[in-house]
């Protein structure tokens, strides 16, 4: 495997810790302000960042390539409302899907179709952690003014139940 695409899938791992980082600093967020359906969703997709993590680092040790665990950033948002989450979370999915983007690209350029297959379960699970973080932030535009939509949102936030990811290695 070519020298960058090794260092790129190393990165991503970072890059997911980094994610799950981030949304537990919005599961706090919504804790302290008792939106604990939030909270919950955030500490689920926390866990799904993980998974994420973990299967880069599994991808990596499954082809015999080095993995360099370097330090995770501290999450430097500070929430002032209930929305702003929202839109960060939407606009930090848009920017992981940049990310594996340019992997998948490297990786085609290369002729690495194990990376390829690899990756696209990661381009699938993209599309579906965008729209889900466009839905949050229109749903939230649409019903969060009103006290009583709010608290029924939360109550379905609180559903999210966290399962392992489907693609396993
Ligand atoms: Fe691992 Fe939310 O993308």
């Amino acid at each position: 495997m070519n020298d960058k695409i090794a260092a790129l899938l190393n990165d991503q791992i970072n890059k997911e810790f980094y994610s799950a980082y981030l949304y537990l600093d919005m599961s706090n967020y919504y804790d302290e302000l008792d939106l604990d359906g939030y909270a919950n969703y955030y500490m689920v997709q926390a866990q799904e960042e993980r998974d994420h993590a973990l299967l880069f680092m599994k991808y990596m040790q499954s082809i015999g390539l080095k993995v360099t665990l370097e330090a995770i950033g501290k999450p430097d948002k500070t929430f002032t409302n209930v929305l702003e989450p929202l839109e960060v979370a939407a606009e930090h999915e848009r920017y992981v899907t940049e990310l594996i983007n340019n992997i998948y690209h490297e990786a085609h350029q290369d002729k690495d179709y194990r990376t390829l297959k690899f990756l696209d379960w990661f381009v699938d699970e993209q599309r579906e952690e965008e729209e889900s973080a466009d839905s949050m932030v229109n749903r939230y535009k649409l019903f969060g003014s009103d006290p009583r939509g709010l608290y029924l949102l939360d109550q379905e936030y609180a559903a999210r139940a966290y399962a392992p990811p489907s693609l396993t290695l």
